[in-house]
């Protein structure tokens, strides 16, 4: 079945740009180093690049067999190897105390399977993993910037309250509500409500 994100990936060029996710880029090293990563609904791989490009040993999950196909060709033109694996979240086993790290952003998901997405994200963390997450929340609506869930499915956004209940059992490092300038590629550009949440398994 053709997705309309198999459909956005099949436009010229990489809808979120090459370069990753800011907030990513910003807390990336909490990750233990060399680690294994698992980037979830991980798009044309900008994100799982990079981390591949710093040492990491990256997984990439994402129901769009067009962009982690873009994921691959990137990779490999970036002089890294990364595993891509096409599943629906709702579908994938994410295992019990395997990653160093998880990194979740704009993973906006229906609530029922994100909950359980985040349940499960405790258990397959192992102790002492970190997850990295950005995601926009509903004030976003207001603002001017692109991306993010249409007004018709507000429960796709989220909130750091939300949050720290579906993650019980990570310890929260950082976590806000807060407003960004976000550019990356054509979809998702301007002022944006977003929250962002960097949390670690107890060792
Ligand atoms: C806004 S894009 C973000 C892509 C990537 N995380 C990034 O930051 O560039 C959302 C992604 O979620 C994926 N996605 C949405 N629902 C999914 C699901 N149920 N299972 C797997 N992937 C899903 C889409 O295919 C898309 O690649």
């Amino acid at each position: 079945m053709i997705t309309m994100w198999d459909e956005r990936y099949s436009e010229e060029g990489f809808a979120y740009g090459k370069e990753p996710n800011d907030f990513l880029r910003a807390e990336y090293s909490r990750i233990p180093e060399n680690g294994q990563v698992l980037c979830l609904a991980e798009g044309e791989g900008r994100n799982a690049v990079f981390l591949a490009k710093h040492g990491y040993s990256v997984t990439a999950v994402d129901q769009s067999e067009v962009g982690l196909q873009k994921a691959q060709k990137f990779a490999s033109e970036s002089g890294v190897a990364i595993q891509t694996t096409v599943a629906d979240l709702a579908d994938y086993d994410l295992g019990v105390d395997v990653w160093d790290g998880i990194v979740s952003i704009w993973v906006h998901v229906p609530v029922a399977l994100r909950k359980r997405l985040h349940r499960n994200v405790v258990s397959a963390l192992k102790p002492g993993g970190i997850l990295i997450l950005e995601s926009y929340t509903e004030r976003h609506l207001e603002m001017d910037g692109t991306g993010g869930p249409p007004p018709s499915q507000r429960e796709l956004f989220m909130s750091l309250y939300e949050l720290q209940e579906e993650l019980d059992g990570l310890e929260f490092i950082f976590g806000a509500e807060t407003d960004r300038l976000v550019s990356e590629g054509r979809y998702h550009v301007g002022e944006s409500a977003v929250v962002q949440v960097v949390a670690r398994k107890p060792a």
